[in-house]
């Protein structure tokens, strides 16, 4: 492991607005020192020309162009098989999305082998590093039998320490049965599923995994259900987050609040006590535009919740029905097109928000100490990420210091 000074960067977005300009705490014409894969020094080039006597093996020189934390993608669903772009055409012609979809790509996914799974899974890692992402959440919840979901968390923690449960995404059809009345092929009903997954399938995907999820939505599960998945996870160590209001307004989000819930997740359609409430809490509001721009939904109301003191979060949930995009930069540019914010929040929000909503304190900055997640993009300043949409800005990206991507 070498000591880097990382000199010449025309704009460097620290995430501390106690060392820099505004909340994204930016140094222009500014110097960075990593050491043992940490950052051990911030400042401008100047001033590391005074302190000059740093003792280091190599230097990387910026020319120019501006430096920013790794993207933190903190909600996807990257395990899965099958292809759902028929769905999306058909969006695209006017249908409408419905949970319903996620049913044939559990039937694909439970087909597929571990080593299929997995080829694609690290296809879709290396696509989000490329564009800046270097700490990235999964979620499992396209196998939704024990054997299957145990499969999805277990190679999910092959390439993440941000690993979610989400076996309560949909009831699966063999459990779409009528209580004495079981027809062919049927297991039981919603309630026997529910009563697997806080029992069995909770009991084998929890040691692979970190937190718990539920779809709390019409079509999925209930509120009820939702508090029994979430409490049955934390009784055994897993932390809560919660997809909530995506379809329609509910009382996810405040499920969410009142179990101290890391983050809560879509947040398009919410009430003002959903918002009161999410303002008085530690709960993070992650937006997912990639899902509205792919369902022709309308978007979430950033400006609602920055203005109410909301700390919002920007994520892909990059999965095959709602949101097929891995692209923390997209996000960026529709949030600050669509969403009413300023480039220097969407940026705050898919960085330091992301790692406030998995509850991290050593990505999404880049403060002493903080690990040495670093996105050279080929711009001077990071309102290009909106400003060029779908132009590859991201020139070089580095985890723990060291060169992920050329
Ligand atoms: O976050 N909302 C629930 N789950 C995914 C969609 C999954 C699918 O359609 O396959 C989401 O949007
Ligand atoms: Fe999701």
């Amino acid at each position: 492991m070498t000591r880097t000074l990382f000199t010449n960067i025309g704009l460097l977005v620290t995430n501390d607005p106690d060392v820099g300009d505004g909340i994204t705490g930016e140094i222009t014409d500014a110097a960075l020192l990593v050491d043992l894969g940490r950052i051990a020094w911030v400042g401008t080039t100047a001033a590391a020309e005074v302190a000059g006597g740093f003792d280091i093996d190599r230097v990387v020189d910026l020319g120019g162009r501006a430096l920013i934390p790794g993207f933190v993608d903190s909600h996807s669903h990257l395990v899965f098989a099958g292809d759902r772009s028929r769905d999306f055409e058909a969006r695209m012609a006017g249908r409408k999305y419905s949970a319903g979809g996620i049913l044939s790509t559990v039937a694909a996914t439970r087909a597929a082998s571990d080593e299929e799974l997995r080829d694609r899974l690290n296809s879709f890692v290396s696509e989000a590093n490329a564009q800046g992402t270097t700490t990235l959440e999964i979620k499992s919840g396209y196998g939704l039998t024990v054997h299957d979901e145990e499969r999805l968390v277990r190679l999910s923690a092959e390439v993440t320490d941000e690993v979610t449960f989400l076996g309560a995404h949909v009831v699966p059809r063999e459990y779409r049965g009528t209580l004495g009345a079981l027809g062919d092929g049927e297991l039981g009903t919603r309630e026997d599923y529910v009563d697997l997954v806080v029992g069995p399938m909770l009991e084998a995907c929890a040691p692979h995994a970190k937190w718990i999820d539920v779809f709390c939505e019409e079509g999925a599960f209930t509120i009820e259900e939702s508090r029994r998945v979430l409490e049955a996870g934390i009784a055994l160590g897993l932390m809560p987050r919660v997809h909530a209001s995506q379809l329609a307004v509910g009382e996810g989000v405040r499920l969410a609040v009142d179990l101290s819930a890391a983050s809560v997740d879509h947040c398009t359609y919410l009430t003002d006590l959903d918002v009161a409430a999410l303002a008085r809490s530690e709960t993070v509001a992650t937006l997912l535009p990639g899902v509205e721009f792919s369902t022709k939904q309308p978007y979430p109301d950033a400006r609602r919740l920055l203005d109410a003191g909301v700390t919002v979060a920007l994520s892909t949930d990059c999965n095959p029905g709602s949101s097929f995009t891995s692209s923390m930069p997209f996000c960026i540019a529709l949030a600050v097109r669509e969403m009413g914010m300023t480039p220097a929040e969407a940026l705050w929000s898919a960085t330091a928000g992301g790692a406030q909503a998995l509850r991290r304190e050593d990505v999404g900055r880049l403060t002493i100490g903080s690990r040495a997640d670093l996105v050279e993009l080929a711009a001077p300043s990071y309102v290009h990420l909106a400003y060029r949409p779908g132009v590859p800005l991201v020139r070089r990206v580095w985890k723990d210091g060291e060169l992920l991507t050329n």
